[in-house]
Formats: structure tokens, sequence, C-alpha cells
């Protein structure tokens, strides 16, 4: 398997411009110990720290995520920011489909699919998140509900290159509750999405996108995630706001 660990680290609604910088910094002196090893990494910063983010890991190999966009380029949408303007401060990933966006903000497939679009034609890689609830999983649905999102989440995208597409498995009921998915149940369902990446577009993508696992990634599990063999990295909510636990996960998912 030749897919290089990618980890991202997805702060949510927190962190000043000024926190970021620290951060930033912090970070790139911590990261020190991946030189010469195989493994991404990437910070998803509010808007408002993108760009004191990009500037403060110039020059190193940490990129820079967004954690939404809207679909048009421009135009009277109060309050959005379009692909182009993420490009401008230095973003190389786009997350969308979050299930907070999801959930709190009536995000739909189809605006997912839109989104991921916009950001595939700016020349951003989408970070596709996915995921089922509790209910959907007691009630037996999980794979149903991620072949939907996937299936609609990619609808019609033209993607040969594997390294221009990232998807996540962030099952809801794992997302800041502590309860991580067992590695079995990330390994199902993520094999099955790989599967589904084949059919989509061909065994060539499947192959090589990087199926991400994320919902309560610790440094402590996050050795037994890697392990399975479609996970081939982690969207870290919690966990990565602390630059020494960030590390740690970014130093866990590295094979020895
Ligand atoms: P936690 O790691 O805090 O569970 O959040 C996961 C998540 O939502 C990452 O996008």
């Amino acid at each position: 398997m030749s897919r290089t660990p990618l980890i991202v680290g997805n702060w949510k609604m927190y962190k000043t411009v000024a926190e970021t910088r620290d951060f930033c910094l912090r970070l790139k002196d911590e990261m020190a110990f991946t030189k010469g090893k195989q493994v991404e990494v990437a910070v998803a910063p509010p808007f408002t720290a993108l760009s004191a983010a990009a500037q403060a890991l110039r020059g190193s190999f940490i990129s820079v995520a967004a954690q939404d966009v809207f679909w048009a380029e421009s135009g009277a949408y109060t309050g959005e920011v379009s692909a182009k303007m993420l490009t401008e401060v230095g973003c190389h990933f786009g997350i969308v489909g979050h299930s907070e966006r999801r959930q709190y903000f009536h995000e739909t497939d189809v605006s997912i699919n839109k989104k991921a679009a916009a950001l595939m034609k700016e020349g951003l890689i989408p970070i596709l998140c996915l995921g089922e609830t509790l209910s959907e999983r007691q009630g037996g649905s999980t794979l149903v509900v991620v072949e939907r999102q996937t299936r609609q989440g990619l609808k019609g995208l033209a993607v040969q290159d594997p390294q221009k597409l990232v998807m996540a498995y962030e099952p809801v009921w794992a997302i800041g509750t502590g309860q991580t998915a067992t590695p079995n149940q990330a390994q199902e369902v993520q094999a099955f999405l790989r599967k589904l990446l084949a059919e989509i577009f061909s065994p060539n993508m499947a192959e090589g996108v990087r199926i991400l696992y994320g919902g309560s990634v610790k440094p402590e599990n996050i050795g037994e995630l890697m392990a399975m063999n479609d996970v081939d990295g982690a969207l870290v909510g919690g966990a990565s706001l602390e630059v020494k636990s960030f590390a740690q996960i970014v130093r866990g998912s590295i094979s020895p």
C-alpha cells in the first residue's frame, strides 16, 4: 500500500489569529521528527486565521485547510467565502460536508457536492466528510447512509488523480464524545467506501485516494486505527488543539 498517511487538525471554532500563529510556529518545531518520513500534515483554522496559519507555516511541509467553502465563484451571498478566496490566503485543502455543518447549517448532499466541485475547479483538494448518526447505526443503515453521501457528494466530479480527493469517515456518534469507533468498525466502513470509489471512478482512484477516520482520535488510539488497511490518516478535532497531542497523533500515524 503506497498511500501516504495524512493527519488533519480540524480546529472548528477555536483559536484567534494570535493563537493560530503561536500554534503553527510551535508545530513546525515539533514536527522535526517527520524529516525523511512518509506523512502529510494539515491544520484547518477558522477562516479569520487561515492567512496567519499559511504565513506561519511557510517553508514547512504542513499545509492549510479551510473548514468550509461556498460553491459560487462570487456574488451576493452574505457571509460566504469562495474557493478562489481560499487559494489566495494559502489553502491547499477544503473540508466539505462535516456533520456539524450538515446538522447545524442544514447542508445537504447536493450543496456539499457543489462545494466539492467548486474546490476542485480552483485546484483545491476537497476532504469530503460523511458518516452515520447513532440511530442510523443502531437501525442497521450505516452502509446505506454512507453510500448515499458518497455517491451524491461525488456526483459528476471528474477526478482521475487520487491525490486530488480525500475522504473522511466520521461517524457522528464518535465526534466529540470520547467514544471512538473501534478499528474494525472504521475498517468495515472504509473498505466499503474504497469499493464504492472503484465503482464511481476507477480501481486506480480507489487504490490511491486517502480515506481518513475522524471521531475522538487521540494519541492513545491512532496506532490501532492506522493499523487497519483502509485507514489512511485522521481528521482530528479536540486533540488537534494542543501542539503536543496533535504531534503525538502525527507520530503515531507513521509506519514503523
Ligand atoms: P473530535 O476529534 O473532537 O471527536 O472531532 C472530530 C471531528 O469532527 C473532526 O472533523
